[in-house]
């Protein structure tokens, strides 16, 4: 019988529960944007939940760690140029690309909240530009939403994994050689597929080498 391919644990609880939860209530304001006090108070509630993220990003240990996937221009640059080759690495946190999708998306929920509250102070009372720009934010999220779920989809099908359950269960397929891996080796090649960066911070969590 054909072994089934071990897996890692990957996501924290933290990372999963602010995940799936900003992605409802973003997507309630979205559907319901009134501006009424239930879509306020939820949108309130998403940039509280980015808050919480980040700052569990700066303390927590393992893949959500933000030092863990904060991109840089060299690491974005090499993986377009691999992507468009046809042949991206896979990557068990974040890839740079996607990395910087999240600081996108967070910076937008968090300008969406204070463009909103903007909106209704009294310093800007007859002004339509906060509420034209929390408008704008709101489609350039929406965009970006849809794209960073149609990525997700691709990615998950280029790389034969469920990234959209791995956001569930927190666990990811290991690398083939992944046990060979040791602090800093930091990519290694699959057989079958392309190469595969598998961070060893993001493969323990918490155990950090
Ligand atoms: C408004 C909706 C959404 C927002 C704002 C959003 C935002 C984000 C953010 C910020 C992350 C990084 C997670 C972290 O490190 O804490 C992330 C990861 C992820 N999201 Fe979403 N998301 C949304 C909806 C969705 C939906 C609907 C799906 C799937 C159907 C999805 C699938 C994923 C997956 C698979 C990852 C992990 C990607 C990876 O493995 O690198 N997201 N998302
Ligand atoms: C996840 C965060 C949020 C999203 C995705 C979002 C999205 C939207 C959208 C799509 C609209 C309709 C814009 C238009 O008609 O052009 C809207 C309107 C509005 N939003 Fe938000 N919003 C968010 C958070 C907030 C927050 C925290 C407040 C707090 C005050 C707020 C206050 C308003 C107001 C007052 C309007 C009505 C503006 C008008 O009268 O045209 N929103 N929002």
């Amino acid at each position: 019988m054909k072994p089934s391919r071990q897996s890692v644990q990957v996501w924290d609880p933290i990372v999963r529960i602010t995940h799936w939860s900003v992605a409802a209530l973003v997507l309630w304001d979205l559907y319901e944007d009134s501006g009424g006090p239930l879509h306020r108070n939820l949108g309130y509630a998403a940039a509280c939940l980015v808050l919480v993220r980040v700052a569990w990003g700066m303390v927590g240990s393992g893949a959500g760690n933000i030092r863990e996937w904060v991109p840089d221009r060299s690491g974005v640059v090499a993986y377009v140029k691999a992507a468009v080759s046809g042949h991206p690495p896979r990557h068990l946190g974040h890839n740079p690309l996607g990395a910087l999708m999240m600081l996108v998306l967070w910076i937008l929920i968090l300008s969406l909240a204070a463009t909103g509250w903007m909106s209704r102070l009294d310093m800007f009372w007859g002004e339509d530009w906060p509420k034209d720009i929390h408008g704008v934010l709101a489609d350039v999220l929406l965009a970006l939403v849809s794209v960073h779920v149609v990525t997700a989809i691709l990615m998950s099908r280029l790389h034969k994994e469920n990234l959209i359950l791995s956001m569930v269960t927190g666990r990811k397929p290991a690398a083939p050689d992944q046990r060979k891996l040791s602090a800093g080796d930091g990519e290694s090649t699959s057989p079958s597929g392309p190469p595969v960066v598998a961070d060893s911070r993001a493969v323990s969590p918490g155990r950090r080498p």
